[in-house]
């Protein structure tokens, strides 16, 4: 087995036989930079367990947040009732009608809606009330004058700090949205007014972070689920804490557990612990969050294949591959799509078609040798190798904070694009893990479970805690 401590095993795989000596130079360095050995790692999870500390005490800029979410009882998995669901991720909106049947399993009939850039950047509350209505018209949902409204769950995958369990200011935007007058507001009363501009008959019971969706819907099918974490566009995790461990928290019952909310994307914002290159400084400055979420610039999908154009921009100035010459796409910010790395990276054909195919018709770059298509994908695979190596690092941290639950089997339920299409992400997540939670541990006690649409399933849970009786 390769030793994952030393450094030349994050490098040699890397290497191109045919390739001069200059590229190899470079590309050693490269794979130098990129590499996350397991001391790294330590200190990660040392960093991690500082930070979560410090964040559960008080709120700290340089701390994770550690958000309490108000949200205190596990699931059964006998919760039954038909709620409707809001999810709005980084790319999407979804609007689901979740039938909890009981019985841990459930249904959902759900309308996905592509968030526009106009959006992004300036009518996003208007646009989910015009989405919903779409939704409850075509469904046939609406209710009939002098009927209720529609109580609703609503998954936010942004930063909320929670006021209540249906109230919650937004810290800052991330995922590259940059709606105005909307930091430091409560999102639901900003979609709750956009809801009565529009004439949609809904109210919003209960608003959550991805994160809490994905580990309550694990929760709903297996109950032993201590964590749920995004691995997507963009990555966190929540998970259950006990209540005395939230210093922090101001409210009166100070017994049981809550789910505390990591916005684990924020962890070394003091830029103190994580591997940093070049090619990550480059994509942060000029990035709206400029200095924040600097964690999930190293592992989400929204940003893996910049940092990766950036890396390969970096070899062609140096005239290294693709005889010196770019082409306007590649040129252009964010055009290398993460979902192309997984290509690239699945592609162990001889000649790499998969990788010719995305160089030269998708991004316009003409010829390719073999060498640069290797090259390419070697690139790739570093930068997807550090990303998963992190994403086990922050994954372990927050399981040793609670070492006892470890005595027992354990569900992870996670979610999101890079846990379900980068090569090997899963099986690669329990490779890291075990050398840092132990190997009877992982391979006899720790299940990671997709909890698909995880985040608008967990919305309709919540929602049915908070408002037992009041099904659609
Ligand atoms: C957000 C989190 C969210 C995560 C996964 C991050 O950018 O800050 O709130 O849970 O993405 O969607």
């Amino acid at each position: 087995m390769a030793d994952t401590n030393d450094i030349n095993t994050f490098i040699e795989p890397y290497l191109v036989p045919d390739g001069s000596k200059e590229l190899n130079e470079n590309l050693k360095s490269m794979a130098a930079s990129f590499a996350v050995t397991d001391d790294k790692i330590r200190e990660i999870i040392i960093g991690f367990h500082e930070s979560m500390k410090t964040g559960l005490d008080h709120d700290d800029d340089n701390a994770l947040p550690m958000i309490p979410t108000f949200v205190r009882g596990r699931p059964t998995g006998k919760e039954k009732g038909t709620y409707l669901a809001l999810d709005l991720g980084g790319t999407n909106l979804r609007v689901c009608q979740v039938t909890l049947n009981g019985d841990t399993t459930y249904s959902l009939v759900q309308q996905k809606f592509t968030i526009t850039q106009e959006a992004k950047e300036s009518h996003l509350w208007d646009f989910i009330a015009e989405c919903v209505g779409v939704f409850l018209e075509e469904h046939g949902l609406i209710p009939a004058p002098g009927e209720r409204t529609i109580p609703c769950g609503y998954t936010f995958s942004f930063p909320i700090f929670q006021t209540s369990i249906s109230s919650g200011n937004l810290s800052m935007w991330n995922k590259s949205f940059t709606v105005p007058n909307s930091v430091g507001r409560d999102v639901v009363n900003l979609t709750q007014s956009a809801f009565q501009r529009h004439h949609v008959p809904v109210e919003v019971v209960a608003v959550l972070n991805d994160t809490v969706g994905t580990l309550m819907t694990s929760g709903y099918s297996h109950p032993d689920t201590q964590m749920g974490i995004i691995f997507g566009t963009g990555t966190n995790a929540a998970y259950w804490e006990r209540m005395e461990n939230i210093s922090k928290w101001k409210g009166e019952d100070r017994t049981g557990e809550m789910v505390v909310n990591l916005e684990w994307g924020a962890f070394d914002n003091a830029t103190r612990v994580l591997p940093y290159t070049m090619h990550d400084n480059k994509l942060n400055r000029k990035s709206p969050n400029h200095g924040l979420q600097v964690f999930e610039k190293m592992i989400s999908g929204l940003f893996l294949g910049e940092v990766a154009r950036n890396a390969i921009l970096s070899l062609v100035d140096q005239r290294l591959v693709f005889e010196g010459q770019s082409s306007e796409i590649m040129n252009k910010s964010y055009t290398f799509d993460t979902a192309y790395m997984s290509q690239i990276v699945a592609d162990d054909s001889s000649d790499l078609h998969v990788v010719k195919t995305v160089l030269e018709s998708t991004l316009d770059i003409l010829p390719t040798t073999l060498t640069d298509r290797l090259v390419v994908k070697n690139v790739c695979g570093m930068i997807g190798t550090r990303g998963v190596r992190l994403s086990a690092a922050a994954m372990s941290a927050v399981l040793l904070a609670r070492p006892e639950l470890m005595e027992s089997e354990i569900s992870v339920g996670i979610d999101g694009s890079m846990y379900q299409f980068y090569p090997n992400f899963e099986q690669d997540l329990y490779k890291v893990s075990r050398v840092f939670l132990g190997e009877d541990f992982v391979d006899n006690r720790l299940k990671l479970h997709l909890a698909k649409d995880g985040s608008g399933v967990g919305a309709a849970i919540v929602a049915m805690t908070v408002d037992r009786d009041r099904s659609i």
